[in-house]
C-alpha cells in the first residue's frame, strides 16, 4: 500500500481539528435537540417526520419554550442554511408578530420554496408587495358586500348540500367522514368567495375534483421543500424527480383551472375577491397581469380552506367528547332563536343564522376560540431573522 502524503495528511488533520473546535463551540450555543457534525439535527427531524409537531413540542417543553438548532452544521453555510430558532413563548411571539413585525420578513429561503405555488401572493411576499395586498384584502374584508357574499356561499352549501348528506346518513344509519365533508365544504366556499366558481366537491356522491386533488398535491409537495434544505429540493426540481415532478404536473392543472376562472370573471364580474382585484391598478395604472391574479387567488384558497375545515373538525370532535359543552351550546342557540324567530322551532332551521344572531352566541364563540387554542389550525409560522 502506498504511504499517505504527509503534507495532505497534515492538512486533513488540521482541517478536522478546526472543524471539531468550531463544531464544539457552535453546538454549545444550540440549545435544542442533539446535533451531529455536518447533518445537525436533520437525522432526528427525518426520524420524527410523521410526528413533526409533537417532536417540536417535546423540544420546546424540554427547553422552556425557546431553542436554537441547525440542520446543516457546515462552516459558512450553517448561518444561512438550516440554522434556526424555535419559540412558543408568548412574549417572543408578540415581539415577532406585533412589536417589531418589520424585523421579521418571510425571507428569501421561504419565498423561494413557495414561489412556484404562491408566486408573490400575500402569503409569500414581504415589504411593498405584501403591503399592497394586505391593504386591499383588509379593506375588502370589511365591506358589507363581501361579508354578504361569504354568508351566501356558506349558507347555500350548508343548506342545500351538507344538510342533505348528513340527513341521508342518519336515515341510512351510515357513518360519514366529517373531516372529509368539512374539507369539501370549505374548499367549495373559499373557491366561490375567491373566484366565484363553486367546484361542488361537496355533492351527494362526493366526487373527486381534479383541481382540488392537484391543489392538494401541489401544497404537499411545496411543504416538503421546507423539511429539507434549498439545495436538496433544487436538485430534485432540476432533475424532475420525486415530489418535484408531482409539483410540476399538479401546478399545470391548477393554472389551467385558474385561467378559466379568471377569463370567466373578466367576462362577467361578480362580488367575489377576484372581481375586486380585477379592478385594481398597479402604480403605473396597469391592470394586474393574469399570472399575478392567478397567484393572488390561490393564496386566498390556501388561506381559507384547510384552516377553517381543520378548526371545524376539531371543534365537533371536542363537542362530541364534552356533552356538557354541547348542551350549553344548544341552550344558548335555542334562547337566541326563540327571541329572534319565535317559539315555532320549524322556523329555527328554515334559514341560516343572520350576522346579528351569530354575534349573540357568546358561548359558542368562546368554544370555537378554545378549540383554536387547543388545536391551532396553523400551529407553526416560519420567518427569517
Ligand atoms: C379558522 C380559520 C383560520 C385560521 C386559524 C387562520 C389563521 C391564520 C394565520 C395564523 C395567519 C398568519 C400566517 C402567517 O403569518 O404566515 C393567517 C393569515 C391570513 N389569513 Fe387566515 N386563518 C383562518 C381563516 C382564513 C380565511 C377564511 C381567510 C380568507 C377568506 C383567511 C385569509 C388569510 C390571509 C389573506 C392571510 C395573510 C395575511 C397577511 O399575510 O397579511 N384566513 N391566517
Amino acid at each position: 500500500m502506498e504511504a499517505l502524503n504527509p503534507i495532505l495528511t497534515g492538512y486533513a488533520v488540521a482541517a478536522l481539528s478546526l472543524y471539531a473546535l468550531w463544531f464544539y463551540f457552535l453546538s454549545r450555543r444550540l440549545t435544542g435537540p442533539k446535533v451531529l457534525p455536518i447533518v445537525g439535527s436533520l437525522p432526528f427531524l427525518i426520524a420524527n417526520r410523521n410526528r413533526v409537531h409533537d417532536w417540536i413540542a417535546d423540544n420546546l417543553r424540554a427547553t422552556g419554550g425557546t431553542y436554537q438548532t441547525s440542520t446543516m452544521v457546515i462552516p459558512f453555510v450553517a448561518k444561512t442554511q438550516g440554522f434556526y430558532t424555535v419559540t412558543c413563548h408568548p412574549k417572543n411571539v408578540e415581539h415577532i408578530l406585533k412589536t417589531r413585525f418589520d424585523n421579521y420578513p418571510k425571507g428569501p429561503m421561504w419565498r423561494a420554496a413557495f414561489h412556484d405555488l404562491l408566486g408573490q401572493g400575500i402569503f409569500n411576499s414581504d415589504g411593498d408587495t405584501w403591503l399592497m395586498q394586505r391593504k386591499t384584502a383588509a379593506l375588502e374584508f370589511t365591506t358589507r358586500t363581501l361579508r354578504q357574499a361569504m354568508a351566501r356561499w356558506v349558507n347555500g352549501t350548508i343548506k342545500n348540500r351538507l344538510w342533505f348528506i348528513l340527513d341521508r346518513a342518519v336515515k341510512d344509519s351510515k357513518p360519514v367522514d366529517l373531516q372529509d365533508l368539512f374539507l369539501r365544504l370549505t374548499f367549495d366556499n373559499i373557491c366561490g368567495l375567491t373566484f366565484g366558481k363553486d367546484p361542488e366537491t361537496l355533492s351527494p356522491d362526493l366526487p373527486e375534483n381534479p383541481f382540488s386533488v392537484a391543489f392538494d398535491t401541489a401544497t404537499e409537495a411545496t411543504l416538503k421543500r421546507l423539511l429539507y434544505t434549498g439545495f436538496l429540493w433544487r436538485i430534485q426540481k432540476a432533475t424532475g424527480i420525486g415530489s418535484e415532478d408531482k409539483l410540476k404536473k399538479s401546478l399545470e392543472i391548477v393554472e389551467t383551472y385558474m385561467n378559466d376562472a379568471i377569463d370567466a370573471r373578466k367576462n362577467s364580474p361578480s362580488d367575489d375577491l377576484l372581481s375586486r382585484f380585477l379592478k385594481k391598478r398597479d402604480v403605473n395604472g396597469n391592470v394586474l397581469p393574469t399570472d399575478v391574479l392567478q397567484r393572488i387567488a390561490l393564496n386566498f384558497v390556501l388561506a381559507g380552506r384547510d384552516t377553517s375545515s381543520v378548526a371545524l373538525s376539531w371543534f365537533f370532535w371536542l363537542v362530541m367528547n364534552n356533552p356538557e359543552v354541547e348542551k350549553k351550546i344548544i341552550v344558548e342557540l335555542s334562547t337566541v332563536l326563540k327571541e329572534t324567530r319565535g317559539n315555532d322551532q320549524g322556523k329555527w332551521t328554515e334559514e341560516a343564522l343572520e350576522f346579528d344572531e351569530a354575534d349573540r352566541l357568546v358561548y359558542l364563540k368562546a368554544a370555537l376560540a378554545e378549540t383554536l387554542r387547543l388545536y391551532p389550525s396553523v400551529p407553526q409560522v416560519k420567518i427569517t431573522i
